[in-house]
């Protein structure tokens, strides 16, 4: 809405740009938040080349190998707290929320970290909001009726089945007079106010 205005055509007439997608920061903090608890490489191994003692004092031998579970650390509590099993994308965001906060890249290893950290990452999040964020502009999906969703391990996690959805068309009438009616409301429509606005109500 702040960078094409009410006018719904303009919304989908053109895919969104870089500057466009670079500020959908819920959007950034849920992808992160769902790769967080379902890591696309959910583990990893590294070969050891010469002997060496981790930090918590285990001693690893030159010519071993190590195998670390993307998929555990991201969600044992010590690391990530109490809600760590929630879907929340707030843990992402700063208090206020509109900002994207980014955490210790240690912490979060769905990329791995380090010199070996992935070199697509940034491509990647580039990918995923631009698909999502023109799928869900135009439409709203739901898991299709009596579908088993079931996660599979391997090299990559999958869904099992695949995941089958309904897809409906999404009216963006209400959602425009929404956002409108209450930055009006509010009597400021300073950029700021309605970049918080349309976070609360997406
Ligand atoms: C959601 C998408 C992706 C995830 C979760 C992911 C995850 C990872 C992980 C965990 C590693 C470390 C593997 C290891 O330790 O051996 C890695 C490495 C790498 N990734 Fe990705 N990746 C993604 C997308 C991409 C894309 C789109 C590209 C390229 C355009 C890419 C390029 C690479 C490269 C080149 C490395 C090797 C880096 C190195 O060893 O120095 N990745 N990725």
């Amino acid at each position: 809405m702040k960078t094409c205005g009410r006018d719904i055509s303009k919304w989908l007439d053109e895919p969104l740009v870089f500057e466009e997608v670079d500020r959908l920061i819920y959007l950034k903090a849920a992808l992160f938040e769902t790769l967080r608890l379902y890591p696309s490489v959910p583990e990893d191994s590294k070969h050891v080349i010469s002997d060496e003692i981790l930090p918590d004092d285990t001693v690893v031998s030159a010519g071993s190998s190590i195998k670390y579970s993307i998929y555990s650390s991201s969600r044992m509590k010590f690391i990530w707290g109490e809600d760590c099993l929630q879907f929340r994308p707030e843990r992402w965001l700063t208090e206020d929320g509109t900002k994207f906060e980014t955490q210790d890249p240690f912490k979060y290893v769905s990329f791995n970290a380090g010199p070996r950290i992935c070199l697509g990452k940034d491509l990647a999040y580039l990918q995923m909001k631009s698909i999502a964020a023109a799928l869900l502009l135009r439409h709203r999906l739901t898991v299709a009726a009596g579908h088993r969703v079931e996660q599979k391990m391997s090299l990559t996690l999958f869904m099992k089945y695949g995941l089958k959805v309904d897809v409906h068309p999404r009216d963006l009438i209400p959602i425009v007079n929404k956002i409108g009616d209450n930055v009006a409301c509010m009597g400021n429509t300073c950029d700021e106010e309605l970049d918080n606005y349309v976070h609360l109500v997406a």
